[in-house]
């Protein structure tokens, strides 16, 4: 048993998504959540600003003395996962595996959209990953960069993210698929505006619940999940205010969790 918490990091609310299912598949983990607010979006910038960024984050969540890591952040995943690893001896998980492996698992017409920033779709990795599990899959990506501000100004589901749901996402719904991956940790919220933009027989994959459930695996495997008969306590660290994260917490969370504001640019 290992009761050390389980650090969590996003460029800004987007990882909430993915504290959501840490929570229900493991709700007796204590989780300490990083939202790099400062300087979000990620999606916008360079491979190497967002593995600086990336790093900061671990070193200021490896001061919790955190037992795992999760990269509750595509853009993050895809171009700066193998630098995290690199510099710490933390499990890392990134978000981009299991969102892979549940496309996959979805799709039955070998056609699937990815959507995300328009960092993770530049990197290429959902596409070069999944044609390494069946190269029989055929892709379609489309970066979608104003979902984020959409998402972290709490428009989740008015006309405006209606409209700009539609316009991004015909392309790739025209392509035929039958499964779009929410390849960014931040469309979760904006998913009833995505659902209907896409239509009722496209499968939605959102990669957070496979990666609570593959960490869970990992902890269980090694004794190390938290096994105290008590809700785990949960910890919100940002590097600049916002005045959506209460509300966006209620939303995600179903609690409107407070958030300490702390410099990143010292770690
Ligand atoms: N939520 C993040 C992701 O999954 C980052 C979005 C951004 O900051 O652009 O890619």
């Amino acid at each position: 048993m290992d009761t050390r918490p389980i650090g969590v990091f996003d460029s800004g609310v987007g990882g909430l998504t993915v504290v959501k299912q840490v929570m229900k598949v493991m709700p007796h983990e204590n989780i300490v959540y990083f939202g790099d607010t400062a300087r979000v979006p990620y999606g916008s910038k360079s491979k190497d600003a967002v593995t600086k960024y990336s790093l900061q984050n671990v070193r200021f969540l490896k001061t919790k003395n955190v037992k795992a890591i999760i990269v509750a952040c595509n853009t993050a995943s895809s171009n700066s996962l193998s630098a995290m690893r690199d510099a710490t001896d933390t499990p890392i998980f990134g978000v981009v595996v299991p969102g892979v492996e549940a496309a996959v698992h979805a799709t039955k017409n070998n056609r699937v959209g990815i959507i995300g920033t328009a960092a993770t779709i530049r990197s290429g990795a959902y596409e070069t990953l999944i044609r390494k599990q069946n190269p029989n899959i055929e892709v379609f990506s489309k970066a979608c960069p104003l979902f984020v501000p959409l998402a972290e100004e709490g428009w989740t589901d008015n006309e405006i993210a209606r409209l700009t749901a539609q316009n991004y996402l015909a392309e790739i719904v025209a392509q035929g698929i039958d499964t779009v991956v929410l390849g960014c940790t931040h469309y979760p919220l904006l998913k009833r505006c995505i659902g209907t933009a896409v239509g009722d027989s496209i499968k939605l994959v959102d990669p957070a619940k496979a990666t609570a459930q593959q960490v869970k695996t990992f902890l269980a495997e090694r004794n190390g999940q938290n096994t105290e008969n008590k809700e785990g306590v949960r910890r919100f660290y940002l590097s600049d205010t916002t005045n959506t994260f209460a509300f966006l917490c209620q939303k995600a969370l179903k609690y409107p969790y407070q958030a300490e504001i702390i410099d990143i640019e010292k770690y």
